[in-house]
């Protein structure tokens, strides 16, 4: 009897060479990794590049096959994997394994790893403690924080100690019940305080920083100043890079969606149409027919 694929799914090598992997030994070839100077480098030629969040196997090999440069397995996760209605209540024990899944799965895509609520504020030890954890658990290769010139002690410790930081300013969800809700950050006279944070990262050592929800003028300044490159989630289209989370933009979310998200495709149409088609065939028995039996 010939011998079956896996009915459980194929695993990440099966369609991703380990990272260093020769032609001769997977007959892929060689895939160069995004790093953090790639994305410096991509940014001071204005080449921009792209982020979405992916927290699982297949996602993970999809977008990286699609050239994103950067994965973020973010706290997003907490409403788009397990089911709660903000991003505060998602654990490290819970991401973690989130992040290890998304790191074997990619070829050429950075790995970014968010660092949940609770985690990392308490104290710059405290965030390379739970730093650490993703770096060695996980396999990320950076992680991020939310916060500005208050987190930089938490950024200047991690870089120092080796791990690569991407910064969060504007609207920072995990702030949301001191920001009064979800709302653009930096209009009119607050603009001062984005921008201060902004240098404040970078002089702490941030390889990137992301601004959600800030308005499009404030962000092309920003994007402007500094060195690192900007990344946006709502803030308008100077910004070096952009990150949506892919549900809502490959149309798994359903239901009033920000402003800033794009939607390309309607992946929960096809699933629904595909599970509909799988009860009926179910219910009536044409499923499974004699090509399916053994
Ligand atoms: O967790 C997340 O998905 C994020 C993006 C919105 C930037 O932080």
């Amino acid at each position: 009897m010939s011998e079956q694929p896996s009915p459980y799914g194929a695993g990440p090598q099966a369609s991703a060479a380990a990272p260093g992997a020769t032609p001769s030994a997977t007959g892929t070839p060689p895939v160069k990794r995004v790093r953090t100077h790639h994305l410096r480098e991509m940014k001071s030629r204005g080449e921009r590049w792209s982020m979405l969040t992916a927290y699982d196997m297949y996602t993970a090999q999809v977008f990286d096959e699609a050239g994103v440069e950067v994965l973020l397995v973010g706290d997003s996760a907490s409403n788009n994997v397990f089911g709660n209605e903000t991003s505060l209540p998602v654990t490290v024990d819970e991401l973690i394994p989130l992040t290890r899944a998304v790191a074997r799965s990619v070829r050429r895509a950075l790995v970014l790893a968010d660092l949940p609520f609770g985690s990392y504020q308490a104290s710059p030890e405290q965030a390379y403690l739970t730093a650490v954890r993703f770096m060695k658990e996980a396999g990320a290769h950076a992680v991020k924080l939310e916060g500005g010139a208050e987190m930089a002690p938490q950024i200047a410790k991690l870089t120092q100690g080796g791990i690569p930081v991407c910064a969060h300013i504007g609207f920072t969800p995990q702030s949301e019940h001191t920001l009064g809700g979800y709302r653009v950050q930096g209009r009119g006279e607050t603009a001062d305080r984005v921008l201060a944070d902004a240098h404040a990262v970078q002089e702490a050592g941030a390889f990137a920083v992301v601004m959600e929800m800030v308005p499009g003028d404030v962000a092309a300044q920003v994007t402007k100043e500094l060195d690192i490159p900007t990344v946006g989630i709502g803030a308008g289209p100077d910004c070096d890079a952009q990150v949506l989370v892919w549900q809502d933009a490959f149309g798994l979310r359903t239901g009033r969606m920000p402003r800033f998200v794009k939607q390309y495709v309607d992946v929960r149409s096809v699933l629904l149409k595909g599970a509909q088609a799988y009860v009926a065939d179910v219910r009536g028995g044409a499923f499974p027919g004699p090509e399916h039996t053994f």
